[in-house]
């Protein structure tokens, strides 16, 4: 038997210590559609989430609670498993920075980097963000400063947080030697950061030169300790990004078979603010130790709440705009959340959001057009075919009609699309059969039909035709409403397929089983009323 190629997917490993919120399961929730989508085109899927447990905030958070950090991390940790069932998350693995494959995988990465000569022992000074855990230079601090007219007080770049001065003995990763390397590997590889105007702004940083980084820390225990000098504790970044390698058996002799099919990952999906360790830092050290890179970083954008105005702003609690996952939940569903977040922010860019749209998009698309499908078409199966499909002539599926020529293709058409993300564009794709089903409702009018006798082989064809619209629509929104679309098969008992392999294949034209039981069911999405 021929081997599935391997496809493997991350999302960043969150934070333990802040709870779930709207941009965490965004860029979840975009990870697993692109993995329930790979596993329906035949690929053997890993999707790889966790957390990251380590570090200066921990710690502080921790002892603000009266915990160990590990008892702290541990009370966290259930929330995130919640909200990733809850959400339908695929994933097939969880990895947390505090397991021993982790902690065995960092020290062997320590050795490994120490052999090849790329890290060196030095001292620290300067400044740091506990709670971006992210370090900046004097100048860095110094520009920020003036521009925020701070008053001699000294505010994280990024985050406007204070900064804590740090001056300690480190251990330093020669990043400074990787910039014609990196440089290398965006010429040969200009998909390796997607979208391409990231992959711009990551090289244009590049080109600006690099300085090593110091990658561990003395003035708390809260780390992995390094394997020659346990004094030092490993920088959380060194620590977090070799999750991905963790998982997969970097470093340990029992998974190399496995390491050898999943390494390197095909896909890191973060957010825009975590790109320069993923594009930059991750390849370097990477290529430090003779690994192979992985083939694409897709960074996406911010969700951003659409005021009033139409304009987008931050969303925060303190402006009172916050929505949680559990808010959307209650007001879509679960299937609505995903559907609503992944067809209507396009990924790559900032997303403006409102409880507004997400009542128009919901009506629109699921509750009128493809729930309204659905439930016309298997009420009027059942209805005239005495709670069956039609029986059909063996040669159905080769009389010409609309529905059939925009199914023509549709399955490549869609999978353009998802392969690069473009999950809007994909959406259109099925949407676009989705409304000429119903169009086809209007014009043929299957409820005239119905009253002549001598019209039989006339009305089973329509009816025909748009069961097997909705067989097509149901495996192309899969990876979006994985609940939704197995019901759907199951109410035309088609439940062995439900999870194909074999996509393109599913979706062509005629596979739909006549004389077979059709359940008309309840309402899949029931319209939102104006409150
Ligand atoms: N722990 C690091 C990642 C280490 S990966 C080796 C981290 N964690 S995080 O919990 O702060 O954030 C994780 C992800 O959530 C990031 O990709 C970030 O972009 C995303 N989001 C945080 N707020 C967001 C929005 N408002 N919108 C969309 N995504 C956002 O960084």
């Amino acid at each position: 038997m021929v081997e599935k190629p391997s496809f493997y997917i991350t999302t960043p490993i969150y934070y333990v210590n802040a709870a779930p919120h709207l941009g965490t399961a965004y860029c979840t929730i975009l990870s697993d559609v692109m993995a329930r989508y790979k596993r329906s085109t035949g690929y053997n899927v890993k999707f790889l989430t966790g957390l990251d447990e380590h570090g200066e905030k921990v710690q502080q958070a921790a002892e603000a609670h009266n915990m160990t950090p590990q008892e702290w991390c541990d009370s966290l940790a259930p929330a995130f498993h919640d909200i990733w069932k809850t959400l339908e998350i695929s994933n097939d693995d969880f990895i947390r920075t505090t397991e021993q494959r982790q902690i065995d995988a960092v020290q062997y990465l320590w050795n490994r980097m120490k052999e090849a000569g790329y890290i060196y022992k030095g001292s620290y000074d300067g400044w740091y963000c506990v709670p971006e855990e992210t370090y900046f230079t004097e100048t860095q601090v110094q520009k920020a400063d003036e521009e925020r007219h701070t008053e001699g007080q000294h505010l994280c770049p990024d985050c406007g947080r204070p900064l804590e001065r740090v001056q300690e003995e480190s251990w330093f990763f020669k990043l400074s030697e990787f910039q014609d390397k990196l440089l290398a590997l965006y010429d040969e590889h200009p998909d390796f950061v997607m979208p391409d105007f990231r992959m711009r702004e990551v090289r244009t940083f590049v080109e600006g030169g690099l300085r090593d980084i110091s990658v561990s820390r003395t003035s708390f225990d809260w780390g992995i300790p390094v394997p020659f000098d346990d004094k030092h504790v490993t920088y959380v970044w060194f620590d977090a990004l070799l999750n991905y390698a963790t998982a997969v058996g970097f470093g340990s002799p029992a998974m190399a078979d496995e390491y050898a099919y999943r390494w390197p990952a095909q896909f890191h999906v973060v957010g825009k603010d975590i790109i320069r360790f993923h594009c930059v830092i991750w390849p370097a050290m990477l290529m430090a130790i003779g690994e192979a890179i992985p083939e694409h970083v897709f960074a996406h954008g911010f969700l951003m709440v659409r005021d009033d105005e139409g304009k987008n702003v931050k969303m925060s609690k303190s402006l009172g705009n916050a929505i949680s996952p559990k808010d959307v939940i209650d007001l879509l569903g679960v299937e609505g959340y995903r559907y609503y977040f992944m067809t209507d922010c396009v990924p790559g860019e900032d997303g403006g959001i409102s409880y507004g749209r997400m009542e128009q998009v919901y009506n629109a698309d699921l509750a009128n057009s493809w729930g309204n499908l659905v439930s016309r078409a298997l009420n009027m199966s059942a209805k005239y075919f005495d709670g069956k499909t039609p029986e059909l002539p063996d040669d159905w599926a080769q009389t010409q009609n609309p529905l059939r020529s925009i199914a023509e293709g549709i399955a490549e058409r869609y999978c353009a699309s998802m392969d690069v993300i473009q999950y809007t564009q994909a959406k259109d794709v099925v949407m676009e059969l989705v409304h000429a089903a119903n169009h086809y409702i209007e014009d043929s009018a299957p409820w005239s039909v119905a009253k002549d006798p001598a019209r039989a082989d006339e009305l089973a064809l329509i009816i025909a035709n748009l069961l097997e619209s909705i067989r097509i629509c149901a495996h192309l929104l899969a990876p979006f409403l994985p609940s939704t679309s197995a019901e759907v098969l199951r109410r035309m008992s088609l439940e062995d397929e439900i999870d194909t392999d074999d996509l393109v294949a599913m979706c062509a034209w005629g596979g739909l089983k006549g004389g077979v039981t059709v359940t008309k069911g309840d309402a899949l999405f029931p319209r939102l009323q104006k409150k």
